[in-house]
């Protein structure tokens, strides 16, 4: 199927590394449903790396850990999908998993049986101990044709990292999102560093096959198997905003059941999710700005309606303003136009004088406007 808008939800990864089990499948299913965050769009439930023996059966079947899943995984799958939520699983175009347990090289189109006989919806597919023969390119174009006809409709999540310059063939895959940065950790200068990497990376965003920043650390405040220190809930806020407003798929990473009420008021900030499932998705482009430099970012994106998203980052610890002229967003004054533009976290609205906006932005803060166009 294609998948029309950036895929969001929930991954085990970030805060449980290994220690997963069913109980907390369960309760994290639970907890999505009744907290309103599928309501919301976050409807994938994914189980990362760790979940399997480290041994295939004697069919060559990958089979899940009875101590962690004692009741197996359709069992699993079949109550998160009686939450309404759709089930993810993980495995790896290697011979092993980046954890070391059994990955699906030379056995793809086993595995894809497995994963459609268990009723899972999306695979997430690592790029660790692999090959040093066969490229990436044809791993994944495998895996992708082994879901394609194992008879479910598996939504295929690449994460090879964006190396072997994963942007110039994951298209000929049938994936429908790709991993274009390394690993996400807790901590400010994580979310600085994954922003920075995908500045090259935006013209192969889009519909149909979306580059994915990583799963989301909001709400972790340090705690879990990435947790670098963590981040402040205003770092949180700029790092929902850059991955939503630059339409990467949107994967929570927090323990969602002892979520705190800042955490969840960000992720379920509603103009914000609107940006990111934007039905169109069209390339956002940076704005070079008046005096900008490296640490504060400024990226517009044309939206369907006809608004115009404007995202204004202050990556650095100073406060800064960000000061914009309109002509880059093809609005000289000249041409009798405005823009009536408003941030949708505070509701401010932003002033335009001679054409050039100006917005204050308060260490690591940001700003997303939505912008609309009027006469002058
Ligand atoms: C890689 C991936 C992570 C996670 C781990 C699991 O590092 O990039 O997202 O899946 O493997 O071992």
């Amino acid at each position: 199927m294609v998948r029309l808008t950036p895929p969001m939800g929930w991954n085990s990864w970030n805060t449980y590394g290994q220690n997963i089990n069913e109980t907390l499948i369960k309760e994290t299913a639970d907890c999505m449903a009744s907290s309103g965050l599928a309501d919301l769009g976050y409807n994938y439930l994914v189980i990362d790396d760790c979940w399997s023996l480290k041994e295939r059966d004697e069919n060559k079947r990958l089979v899940a850990d009875p101590e962690k899943f004692p009741n197996g995984m359709k069992a699993v799958a079949d109550y998160v999908h009686s939450k309404g939520l759709k089930f993810g699983m993980y495995s790896c175009a290697g011979n092993l998993t980046c954890a070391g347990y059994p990955g699906s090289y030379e056995h793809e189109f086993i595995d894809a049986q497995t994963f459609a006989e268990w009723g899972v919806d999306f695979l997430k597919y690592d790029y660790c101990y692999h090959s040093d023969i066969v490229p990436g390119e044809i791993l994944y174009r495998r895996m992708g044709l082994a879901l394609e006809n194992c008879g479910r409709d598996i939504l295929f999540s690449a994460c090879s990292w964006g190396s072997d310059e994963t942007h110039k063939w994951i298209k000929t895959s049938a994936a429908s999102m790709w991993r274009s940065t390394g690993d996400i950790f807790d901590s400010w200068e994580s979310i600085k560093n994954l922003t920075k990497q995908q500045l090259a990376l935006h013209p192969y965003n889009g519909v149909g096959c979306f580059n994915d920043m990583d799963m989301l650390v909001v709400g972790m405040y340090g705690k879990g198997n990435v947790g670098l220190g963590g981040c402040t809930d205003v770092q949180y806020k700029t790092h929902f905003s850059i991955w939503a407003f630059l339409g990467s798929p949107l994967m929570i990473g927090c323990d969602i059941r002892s979520m705190t009420s800042e955490a969840k008021s960000i992720l379920s900030n509603k103009d914000m999710i609107a940006i990111n499932q934007e039905p169109l998705l069209r390339q956002p482009y940076p704005l070079k700005g008046i005096w900008a430099n490296d640490d504060l970012i400024m990226y517009a994106r044309n939206l369907s309606d006809g608004d115009i998203a404007i995202g204004l980052f202050n990556l650095s610890s100073e406060k800064c303003v960000a000061r914009f002229n309109m002509d880059e967003l093809g609005l000289p004054v000249s041409l009798g136009k405005t823009l009536r533009m408003k941030d949708i976290w505070t509701q401010k609205e932003a002033k335009v004088m001679n054409g050039t906006v100006m917005w204050e932005l308060e260490p690591y803060d940001c700003a997303v406007l939505r912008a609309k166009l009027a006469d002058l």
